[in-house]
């Protein structure tokens, strides 16, 4: 595993150049460019990293995941009276679809999906954000996990699009609390800043029947953790998860920071992170880290 992680890294670098750093938040467009990294955890607990796998970065739209299993956790199969199943087909930030479909987000992982899911939490748990952090704390077994105030402040400062989805909603009343502090949350959420290696550990219940590392309890029960994977599969690369199947063949699920995590159902799982990114706004080097990952190792759901 360890060569395999090392020639990865030294056949993507190449590629660093060739995407585009996420600069529509100011505070992530800062990121330097140059960075490269993959860590891998199995469902026994063993790590293996390479490249720039302990620096820590803004894990953005990866906290969508979080924010569903927490949603999943508390409110069970009610979350889909208020959220679809379906790929969206769009970019992530699209408002379009949320016309014609009265409100209703096509997913959890598109931005009106992670609002409701956010607005669920708002609803149900009296402190979220600290919720959250805690949550997070225990998966990746850290308790120095933070979120990254400035990030979320820089992304408050520049949440028109946002807080548009969020109104929309609100207006075919599907948005129950105010939108500012739902997205208050949401941003907390996505400025969580960690490592490639928090990130393998924090996800790998989604590898091993929703049992996190560690823990004497599971988090999700199987079938939920099944569902969460079918969704990644679907849903977790935007209008790009046609693409990432094909490539890399497992459950995904990226963020604008550059970092996508993956799953392979009953073994392990592989986060990588390169921040420059593709055209759908997924890591590039990322993307191909991944696909030569699965391909070297034989590993596909399909
Ligand atoms: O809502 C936003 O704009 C961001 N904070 C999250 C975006 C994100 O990571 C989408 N993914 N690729």
């Amino acid at each position: 595993m360890q060569s395999t992680l090392d020639d990865i890294i030294a056949e993507v670098k190449p590629l660093i150049g060739q995407g585009k750093v996420a600069d529509y938040i100011p505070a992530l467009a800062e990121v330097p460019a140059n960075r490269l990294g993959i860590a891998v955890c199995t469902v026994d607990g063993k790590v293996f990293k390479a490249g720039d796998a302990d620096e820590l970065f803004s894990i953005q739209s990866i906290s969508k995941v979080l924010s569903l299993t927490l949603a999943i956790n508390r409110v069970g199969d009610e979350l889909w009276e208020r959220v679809g199943k379906e790929p969206s087909g769009l970019s992530f930030n699209s408002l379009v679809q949320l016309e014609y479909e009265k409100g209703i987000p096509r997913n959890p992982f598109i931005n009106a999906g992670a609002l409701v899911v956010s607005d669920v939490l708002q609803s149900r748990l009296s402190a979220p954000k600290h919720r959250m952090l805690e949550l997070v704390r225990g998966l990746a077994d850290d308790p120095a996990v933070i979120s990254d105030k400035r990030v979320a402040r820089s992304e408050y400062q520049h949440s028109d699009r946002n807080a548009a989805i969020a109104y929309l909603m609100k207006s075919f009343g599907n948005f129950s609390n105010r939108v500012e502090d739902v997205l208050r949350s949401y941003f907390s959420y996505c400025a969580l800043k960690m490592s490639c290696v928090d990130l393998a550990k924090t996800f790998i219940y989604l590898a091993n029947q929703g049992r996190p590392l560690g823990w004497n309890k599971p988090l999700i029960t199987p079938k939920q953790t099944k569902q969460i994977n079918a969704l990644l599969v679907t849903c977790g690369l935007y209008d790009e998860a046609g693409d990432f199947a094909y490539r890399v063949g497992i459950p995904g699920k990226s963020g604008v920071g550059g970092g996508i995590i993956g799953v392979v159902p009953g073994e392990l799982t592989v986060c990588v992170w390169s921040p420059e990114l593709n055209k759908s706004g997924n890591s590039l080097a990322g993307t191909a880290a991944l696909e030569l990952f699965t391909s070297r190792l034989g590993r596909s759901i399909f």
